[in-house]
């Protein structure tokens, strides 16, 4: 273990192992020093000035990222001279940075916004804003370039470098002159690029996906898991009116870092699908009517415990532990020899090269491992198979596709948030929430257990699926209940 040191930072005794930079050494008494090139996931760069802090005994301010703490220190943050020092370095930032905030989507999560309020000078002593770039370069699919903002932090070109692993992105150009380029015949298209645009402190790098969709302080966050593969990132799902807008990393050291990958970031148009299921519906004299959540239960749990043989659950690896625990339950409560399988959607694995065990992974679903816990099998052609002749096949959130219709010859109970061909001809279908309308949790490929939360209100009278299940559980008849494990 590394040696401690001691010192002061604003009046404040702090240890740290020795090697720690002040910057970080002051996050541990709960001050942050303000940084613009600084990343605890990049290499120290030291180029911005934005962390100055005073260091007593030191002739003149220090750079706070890329000065290792020494025992007996005493660090200024908030003194006169520091202040100073960051102040004269905002106001050689914004020389050349043109105060287009009203229309600068970065606006409202903007570091340079946010020091320069704190911080900055009322106002600038420079008549002329002197750079003139192309206002935008497209730099790969979702990320735009725009150089008149860049402050040349090169957190992007690090990320790329050391991160990714694929050095596409530079420093082109020098003095005033400088800017950020892509090598010659490359372009920002790595499975993970997305990454520099949360990276980037200023409106200079910015998503295609999000251009001009909103501002940032009209949205409303929740902590989500993503839904795109096993690995189980966290993210915060970002809505507007009701509408997830954007999806950003959620930092977890234990999972993703800072990180997603651009699957996971830009795949969320299905969690605001308008064809959804919206009311329960139930078959009578050939048609599907729709009904209250009483009546369609009833009549779910009706199917549930007729002894007309085992049931057959084909799920969905998208599902949350509590839906799949309680399907689980479900068919325990029908009878010996009821089962379910499910498939995953496979994809090319996509590792985060300069992050160990971060991919986007190979099974292009959440809960993989929560739906084997839950005693679900990958044997799913031969439940599929066994499907046609069962007595009751119970669908869960499975989109059936590429099966033959119908699936069974006997009873279909669907239970989803869309209503596929396949499943037209089921005797009961209910509609059932998505993962931004519920909480829940999924189980990642290590085996960890991670909650999300409810991000949007569900359509119509959709409800989560382990509510459902659990419905149908408590209003079968006793004996078929006991068996599912309610007393
Ligand atoms: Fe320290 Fe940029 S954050 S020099």
């Amino acid at each position: 273990m590394s040696d401690l040191v001691k010192l002061t930072i604003e009046g404040h005794e702090v240890e740290a192992p020795a090697g720690t930079s002040i910057l970080e050494a002051a996050k541990l008494v709960g001050i942050l020093i303000p940084h613009y090139c600084y990343h605890p996931a990049l290499p120290v760069a030291g180029s911005c000035r934005m962390c100055l802090v005073e260091v007593e005994k030191s002739p003149k301010p220090q750079p706070a990222c890329a000065t290792p703490i020494t025992p007996g220190m005493v660090v200024r943050v908030a003194s006169d001279v520091a202040r100073a020092a960051r102040r004269a370095v905002l106001e050689f930032l914004l020389i050349n940075h043109p105060l287009d905030c009203p229309i600068c989507d970065q606006a409202g999560e903007c570091e340079l916004q946010d020091y320069t309020h704190e911080e900055g000078r009322a106002a600038g002593r420079y008549a002329d804003y002197p750079k003139r770039y192309n206002p935008v370069e497209d730099f790969g699919p979702d990320v735009l370039y725009v150089p008149n903002r860049c402050i040349l932090c090169t957190r992007c070109v690090r990320f790329m470098e050391n991160v990714a692993q694929e050095p596409t992105l530079n420093v082109s150009e020098r003095g005033d002159r400088a800017r950020i380029g892509v090598f010659p015949g490359a372009a920002l298209d790595h499975p993970w690029a997305g990454n520099v645009v949360d990276l980037c402190p200023v409106g200079s790098l910015l998503s295609k996906d999000f251009l001009n969709k909103a501002r940032v302080w009209d949205l409303d966050k929740t902590a989500s898991v993503c839904g795109g593969c096993t690995q189980g990132c966290n993210i915060t799902l970002e809505t507007r009116d009701n509408a997830v807008v954007r999806v950003k990393p959620r930092p977890n050291m234990a999972v993703n870092r800072w990180f997603i990958c651009d699957e996971g970031r830009l795949g969320y148009a299905w969690l605001n699908r308008a064809d959804r299921i919206e009311a329960p519906l139930v078959r009578e004299g050939g048609r599907l009517v729709p009904v209250e959540w009483e009546v369609a239960l009833a009549r779910a749990a009706e199917l549930v415990g007729a002894g007309d043989g085992p049931a057959v659950g084909l799920v969905s690896p998208g599902a949350s532990c509590e839906a799949l625990e309680a399907a689980a339950r479900v068919l325990a409560a029908r009878g010996e020899g009821s089962a379910g399988a499910f498939r995953v959607r496979q994809g090319p694995e996509r590792p985060l090269a300069g992050v160990p065990d971060l991919a986007l992974r190979a099974e292009r679903a959440p809960n993989v491992a929560g739906a084997l816990a839950a005693g679900f099998g990958r044997d799913w052609d031969a439940a599929v198979a066994r499907a046609r002749a069962a007595g009751l096949v119970l669908v869960l959130d499975e989109s059936l596709a590429g099966l033959a219709e119908p699936v069974t010859d006997g009873a279909l109970l669907y239970i989803g948030t869309v209503l596929p061909e396949t499943a037209r001809g089921a005797v009961v279908i209910l509609p059932c929430t998505n993962v931004a309308e519920e909480e829940g949790s999924f189980v990642n490929l290590r085996g960890l257990r991670q909650r999300y939360a409810q991000a949007r209100t569900p359509p119509g009278m959709a409800r989560p699926a382990a509510w459902i299940l659990d419905a149908i559980l408590a209003a079968l008849p006793a004996r078929a209940a006991r068996a599912g494990g309610r007393a």
